[in-house]
């Protein structure tokens, strides 16, 4: 962030750009919300953005770009083999990795198939710091297990640590020498941990991954989708960074890589994917399933304008300016919150702010969902569509059990540069309101379980009349307020 200093009282946020196209918002009444929520079965995944009022559900593909990145679509080259939007891309993502090779594919979850299909095999093993919801399933389906080795203080709510995405060492060896390195299938270091709250991890522990692996034979896979908001955390937290620029950072990171994907969605503000590395054989291995699943190998599924703007998105990734946005807005909101005594996960991290449901709901137990009842009350509440990230989230064991998330989170994104304070401001008011007003929520239950992913489309009932008393409470405390 710029260093700006504020003459009276207290600094606040700082927006290093302005705004010049906006999209007009739509609330609607609380009664419409509580029969929109109805209708999308609890599940804010199946809301119709029309009844949205702030989409908070996720930062993918829906960061504001810039400019730059909207003037440099329209020079886009459509051939469908060796477009020079392709060679644009490629020496964009090359430069900004030092990688010599790139493989492009259609959002993240792509090269994580392309990844699990071609190193992981039934009884093999991936350990990671902590699993990201569609890395996970994609190994699983394969017959890999998942091993999640974060720092024990990566799982606690409320810490002081800055790198809570870091991996535990030890029990990484210990890992490794229990199955053996030739049944780990990689090591996956995912940036600005998505899961528990976009907590990102240190160059000194990936520095120590790195040399395991290396000592092992194992490749070492970084996931660099949330890597924006990881570096602003290594250069404003991390002693050693903040001396280097941030594509020193980013250079030193991929030199300790095997393999870096990312999905385009989050790194550089646009929508697509890829592969890097610098070994051949892996490069040979991996491209093979690029035309199978993706497409040809100079677009692999992503439409040519796209390619343009990620392109730039990651020349604009390297200025500070640009990404810092993110991670202040979301250090503004989680301590007005924590101020106020809402259960939040702090430090604050990337991607968004994230409301610990088994702390704000402690009356909901695990098998009802607290955290999918959070999100819908609170879209009642406000209009604000949240996503769920516990126990919906995760698939059931094998034996059908249901697997207990370790936290239950509501998660709060923040799409980069897209709302402005006064927005940020309601969604704490509504918080506040509905921190105060919690015993009238209550958890939900399945109508619907799909078996796999199930969080996107399966649908859920109140186990109880709560969202009417909630309504009406509403109505008595906010007069004809939308
Ligand atoms: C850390 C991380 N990895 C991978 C993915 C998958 O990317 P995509 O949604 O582009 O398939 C995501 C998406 O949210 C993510 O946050």
């Amino acid at each position: 962030m710029a260093n700006v200093k504020f003459y009276a009282g207290e600094s606040f946020p700082l927006e290093m750009h302005k705004v010049r196209i906006i999209q007009k918002l739509n609330l609607i009444p609380v009664e419409e919300r509580g029969k929109a929520i109805a209708g999308a079965g609890n599940n804010t995944f199946l809301l119709n953005n029309r009844d949205v009022f702030m989409d908070m559900l996720t930062d993918s593909g829906v960061n504001a770009m810039s400019d730059r990145q909207l003037a440099s679509m329209m020079k886009a080259d459509d051939s469908y083999a060796g477009s020079e939007t392709f060679t644009r891309l490629d020496k964009s993502v090359k430069h900004f990795f030092g990688c010599k090779y790139f493989l492009p594919a259609h959002q993240g979850r792509a090269c994580e198939n392309i990844l699990s299909q071609t190193f992981v095999k039934p009884g093999y093993v991936v350990p990671m710091n902590y699993h990201f919801t569609t890395a996970k399933a994609l190994i699983t389906v394969n017959g890999g297990t998942v091993e999640e080795l974060i720092i024990d203080e990566g799982l606690k709510i409320r810490s002081e640590c800055p790198f809570k995405g870091d991996i535990d060492i030890g029990r990484l060896k210990e890992v490794i020498k229990r199955y053996g390195a030739d049944k780990v299938a990689y090591v996956r270091m995912e940036a600005g941990t998505n899961l528990v709250g976009g907590q990102p991890f240190s160059l000194a522990n990936y520095e120590e991954v790195s040399k395991l692996c290396r000592a092992s034979k194992i490749p070492l896979v970084l996931d660099a989708s949330l890597l924006a908001d990881n570096l602003y955390f290594n250069k404003r937290r991390e002693e050693r960074c903040k001396k280097m620029t941030l594509h020193e950072i980013v250079l030193k990171f991929a030199e300790l890589s095997d393999i870096i994907y990312f999905s385009a969605r989050k790194l550089g503000f646009a929508r697509g994917g890829g592969i890097c590395t610098n070994d051949h054989d892996i490069f040979l291995r991996l491209r093979e399933l690029v035309p199978l699943f993706e497409g040809f190998l100079t677009y692999g599924g992503m439409s040519v304008r796209e390619m343009e703007a990620i392109a730039v998105g990651l020349d604009e990734t390297l200025d500070e300016d640009m990404i810092s946005q993110g991670p202040i807005f979301i250090d503004y909101m989680v301590k007005e919150l924590d101020k106020r005594g809402i259960p939040v996960i702090t430090p604050p991290g990337g991607l968004g702010c994230h409301i610990d449901a088994m702390a704000f709901l402690d009356h909901i137990p695990q098998e009802q969902y607290p955290a999918g009842a959070l999100g819908s009350a609170y879209f009642i509440a406000s209009g604000i569509r949240g996503m769920e990230r516990g126990t919906l989230s995760e698939q059931r064991d094998p034996d059908g059990k249901e697997h207990f998330s370790n936290m239950e989170l509501l998660r709060l994104a923040l799409p980069r540069r897209v709302f402005t304070l006064s927005q940020v401001n309601y969604a704490i008011d509504r918080l506040v309101w509905l921190y105060e007003n919690r015993r009238l929520v209550e958890g939900l239950r399945f109508v619907e379980e799909p078996r796999i992913l199930r969080f996107f489309f399966g649908r859920l009932e109140p186990v109880s009349g709560w969202q009417g008393k909630l309504i009406e409470k509403f109505r008595k405390d906010f007069g004809d307020s939308l």
